[in-house]
C-alpha cells in the first residue's frame, strides 16, 4: 500500500474511494500555498538540523531538493499535474523523488496540521501586503480626481433627499478616509498574521528539540505561537481577514452605488468612461455601468466567505478537523476579489468626468441653503429652534411661490423673521453657504484644500495614518 504521493498508507489495506479521493483532495487549489509551504519546509530542514535531528548534510540536500522545486514550478506549465492529495503530500513526493530517502525525514516532529497553518499565514501576509497596496492606490486616485476638481460643488444628500451643498472633493476624501481605514484593519491584522503555529506539532507540540524562534526568524515571522492546540486549529486570523475585506468591499459597493446614482441621466453629476462601461445588446443607446455594478454585487460574496468560516469554526472541538480544509477557498477568494475590485474601483474612478455645471446646478436650487438661513437668523440672537421654524415657513411659501429663497423679496422675507436684513442675500449664496462649514471636517473650501494636502503627505508617506 504505497503511493509515495501518499502521505498516511501504512495502516491502510485499501485504497481511497475516488470519490472519496475527488471529496478530500485539497491539490486543486491549495497549490496555491506552494512557494509558501516550500519556504516553510526549508526553515523546518534547518530547525531539524540544528537541533541535531538530521546532519547538516542532510538538510542541505533537502534545501536543496526544494529550491529546485522553486524553479522548476516557475518554469513548467504542466509541474503540478493531478493526483495529489494535497500540496503537502505534493512537495514531499516530489523532493523524495529528487533527492530520495533523505527527504523521507523531512516531516520529523512536524504535522500537516502545524505545517498548513503556517504556509496559509506566510501566503496570506504576502496578499495583505498586496491588498494594502492596491488600497493606497485606489486612494492616490480619487485624491487625483479630486484635485482635478477641487471647485467642483455637488448636492450632498441624506435620505437620498438633497440636503446642503458640498464640494465634489469633500465627496472624495470621505472615501479616502474609509480606505484608509480599511487599510490600518487589514494591517493591524496583519500582526496576528504573522504568528508562526510550526513546532506545534499535530495537537500537542513537537517531540523534538527545535528552536521555533529561529525557524521563525528565518521565515519573517514575527513571533511563534504559545499553545499547539492553538496554533494547529486557530483560524482567526482568517476571519479577521475576511472582515477586514468585507468591510473593505463594502466601502467600494457604497461607493459604487453613489456612482451609478451620479452616472444616472435623473442625476447627471458625472460620466464613466467608454472604457469601463459596456453597451446593452438590444438597446443601441444604453451604456452601463457595469464595473461600479459588479463592485456593488462582489461585496456580497466576501461577505459570504466571511459568515461562512465563521459557521464553518464555531462548533469544531479542539484541534484540528478536516473542516478546517475549506478555510483556504473562501480566503483565496476574498484577496483575489478584494484585489481585482480595488483596481477596477481605480480605474473607474481615474476615467470619470464630473459634469461641473450640472453638479453645481443641482447644488444651486431646491433649498439647500435653508440650514444657512437659519444660521444667519442665529447669528442675530434668535434661538436655533426658533430660525428652524421660520426658516421652514419661508421654504414652504417659497415652495408654493415656485421660487428659491433667495429670489424671495427682503419684505417677504420679513414675513418670517424681523431679524432679515439686505445682507441675507449674501448669506445665501451657493459660495456663502459652502464658506460657513468651516469647522475642522466640514466642506468650507479652505478646510478640503487643507484636507486634500494632509492626505497628499499621508500618501507620500509623510503623515501616517
Ligand atoms: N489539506 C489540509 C487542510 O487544508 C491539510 C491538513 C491535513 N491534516 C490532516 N490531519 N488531514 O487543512
Amino acid at each position: 500500500m504505497s503511493d509515495p504521493a501518499q502521505l498516511w498508507g501504512g495502516r491502510f489495506t485499501e485504497r481511497p474511494h475516488e470519490t472519496f479521493a475527488e471529496f478530500n483532495d485539497s491539490f486543486r487549489f491549495d497549490r496555491r500555498l506552494f512557494t509558501a509551504d516550500v519556504r516553510s519546509s526549508m526553515a523546518h530542514a534547518n530547525g531539524l538540523a540544528n537541533a541535531g535531528v538530521i546532519t547538516r548534510a542532510e538538510a542541505d540536500a533537502m534545501i536543496g531538493g526544494l529550491s529546485q522545486m522553486l524553479i522548476d514550478a516557475e518554469n513548467d506549465h504542466e509541474y503540478f499535474g493531478s493526483g495529489s492529495e494535497d500540496v503537502h503530500s505534493f512537495i514531499e513526493s516530489k523532493l523524495v523523488g529528487a533527492i530520495g530517502d533523505t527527504g523521507r525525514k523531512l516531516q520529523t516532529g512536524r504535522s500537516r496540521n502545524d505545517q498548513v497553518a503556517t504556509a496559509f499565514r506566510l501566503w496570506l501576509r504576502g496578499e495583505i501586503d498586496m491588498i494594502g497596496s492596491l488600497i493606497r492606490e485606489l486612494q492616490a486616485a480619487i485624491l487625483d480626481t479630486a484635485i482635478g476638481y477641487a471647485d467642483a460643488v455637488m448636492p450632498g444628500y441624506t435620505h437620498l433627499q438633497r440636503a446642503q451643498p458640498i464640494l465634489f472633493a469633500h465627496w472624495c476624501l470621505a472615501y479616502y478616509e474609509m480606505l484608509g481605514r480599511d487599510r490600518e484593519r487589514l494591517a493591524d491584522c496583519r500582526r496576528r498574521v504573522n504568528v508562526m503555529p510550526l513546532g506545534s506539532g499535530a495537537l500537542a507540540g513537537t517531540g523534538y528539540d527545535i528552536d521555533r524562534g529561529s525557524v521563525a526568524a528565518e521565515l519573517g515571522f514575527e513571533t511563534i505561537s504559545a499553545n499547539s492546540l492553538d496554533g494547529v486549529s486557530d483560524r482567526d486570523f482568517a476571519v479577521e481577514f475576511a472582515s477586514g475585506c468585507s468591510l473593505l468591499m463594502v466601502h467600494l459597493s457604497r461607493l459604487a452605488e453613489d456612482l451609478i446614482l451620479y452616472c444616472s441621466q435623473e442625476f447627471g453629476f458625472i460620466t464613466l468612461g467608454d472604457s469601463v462601461s459596456s453597451g446593452s445588446s438590444l438597446m443601441p443607446q444604453k451604456k452601463n455601468p457595469d464595473a461600479l455594478e459588479l463592485l456593488r454585487g462582489k461585496a456580497g460574496r466576501v461577505i459570504g466567505h466571511n459568515v461562512a468560516l465563521l459557521t464553518t469554526i464555531k462548533g469544531l472541538p479542539l484541534a484540528y478537523n478536516k473542516d478546517l480544509q475549506e478555510d483556504k477557498e473562501a480566503i483565496f477568494d476574498c484577496a483575489d476579489t478584494a484585489a481585482i475590485s480595488l483596481k477596477a474601483a481605480a480605474i473607474v474612478i481615474e476615467n470619470l468626468v464630473v459634469n461641473v455645471d450640472a453638479a453645481r446646478e443641482a447644488a444651486t436650487g431646491g433649498y439647500l441653503n435653508a440650514t444657512e438661513f437659519a444660521d444667519y437668523l442665529v447669528r442675530r440672537g434668535v434661538p436655533f429652534r426658533t430660525a428652524h421654524e421660520a426658516v421652514g415657513r419661508a421654504v414652504l411659501y417659497a415652495l408654493e411661490a415656485k421660487r428659491e429663497l433667495g429670489d424671495l423679496s427682503l419684505e417677504e422675507l420679513r414675513q418670517f423673521s424681523d431679524k432679515v436684513d439686505e445682507d441675507v442675500y449674501g448669506a445665501l449664496t451657493l459660495e456663502a453657504t459652502l464658506a460657513s462649514k468651516s469647522a475642522v471636517g466640514g466642506t468650507a473650501p479652505v478646510r478640503v484644500a487643507e484636507a486634500l494636502a494632509a492626505a497628499r503627505a499621508e500618501l507620500a508617506g509623510k503623515g501616517e495614518k
